[in-house]
């Protein structure tokens, strides 16, 4: 790599936040409105404005959904002013959909950005995973032995009892049985309703007190979660599960040959060069939500490179009156 392309990457790294701020700026208009598909499309027309404002040959790798399914940010759209890096990107305009339509915590915009072939091209099925953060060796990890047996890896390696644990699980009823058997154990659990990139996460950052995430959420998420980790350290495990042949050809058409592999952090985001960034839309376990006032906004960021491992915390004022942002400048 040239030093040129060093300072590139440092100032994409910076840049890309923008993109994430304009997302969630757009989205929190609709905060508690119920109208989901309203808060999701606020934040795809304004992190694409935002992406296609940068110096980059951009192309999307998991998006919105395949072309003829999403008209903006598809899987294979080219972004970006088309000079600069090729760059592939990992994005989610607003994860957590419903919860910024019923005004829940922890909704996000999220992007992930890396070098060519950075990112597995994970369909959009759903995806067992498992996350620790960095204080915990990955080799624990394993998404076929019983929970207890994981969680008694983890308090030995934490030096804890299992009780002292929390597990953060989706509120889902295919997770019944999962709750159950990490209740039995003793640990704790904190369910959540939706945003698994958040939750896992969350594993990495002691202050949340979240010790492991584990279930199945989407696929697309877990390469986003995996691209974060990435950044902060911590390990993952991740395997695609599939509803019937449709989701199965949908797979194999992005090129997946085994479709029971378990990836890990390096299968789920090869690239040893990802940026990732994320703006807290409402409250959240490590963001705070967007602020509004007479004439502006305050937004509450993260970003991250894992070349570096630096984790920034960025928080913004924006002022609308000057009508300058990708979010229409609304007040
Ligand atoms: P959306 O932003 O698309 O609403 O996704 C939210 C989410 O909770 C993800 O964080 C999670 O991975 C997935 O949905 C779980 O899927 P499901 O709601 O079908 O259980």
């Amino acid at each position: 790599m040239t030093k040129d392309s060093i300072v590139m990457d440092r100032n994409l790294a910076l840049e890309v936040v923008r993109v994430t701020e304009a997302a969630a700026l757009s989205a929190a208009r609709e905060v508690g409105r119920g109208d989901e598909k309203k808060a999701d499309a606020a934040a795809v027309d304004s992190m694409r404005a935002a992406l296609n404002s940068l110096d980059m040959q951009g192309r999307i790798v998991i998006g919105e959904g395949e072309r003829d399914e999403a008209p903006m940010l598809y899987i294979g759209e080219k972004v970006g002013r088309g000079t600069g890096p090729k760059i592939d990107i990992a994005l989610d305009p607003l994860e957590g959909t419903t919860i910024t339509a019923t005004g829940g915590q922890n909704a996000l915009a999220v992007i992930a950005m890396a070098d060519e072939n950075g990112f597995l091209n994970a369909p959009d099925t759903y995806m067992d995973k498992i996350a620790v953060g960095p204080s915990i060796s990955p080799d624990i990890l394993d998404l076929d032995a019983p929970i207890k047996d994981v969680l008694a890896k983890v308090a030995k390696e934490k030096g804890a009892l299992i009780n002292d644990l929390m597990v953060c699980i989706l509120d889902r009823p295919r997770h019944e049985q999962l709750i159950a058997d990490v209740r039995k154990t003793g640990a704790r659990i904190t369910l959540i309703q939706d945003g698994d990139v958040s939750a896992v996460i969350a594993t990495t950052d002691p202050s949340t007190g979240i010790d492991l995430y584990v279930g199945s959420g989407g696929a697309p998420e877990g390469v986003l979660a995996a691209a974060a980790l990435k950044c902060t350290g911590g390990a993952m495990l991740g395997r695609l599960t599939f509803r019937n042949d449709t989701e199965r050809s949908r797979a194999e058409k992005w090129g997946i040959k085994d479709l029971n592999k378990i990836y890990d952090l390096n299968g789920l985001a090869p690239s040893d060069n990802v940026m990732f960034a994320a703006t807290g839309v409402t409250d959240g376990t490590m963001l705070r939500g967007v602020r509004k006032f007479a004439g502006g906004a305050t937004t509450h960021s993260l970003v991250m490179r894992s070349k570096s491992g630096t984790t920034r915390e960025i928080v913004a004022t924006h002022n609308f009156t000057r009508k300058t942002g990708f979010y229409g400048g609304e007040i």
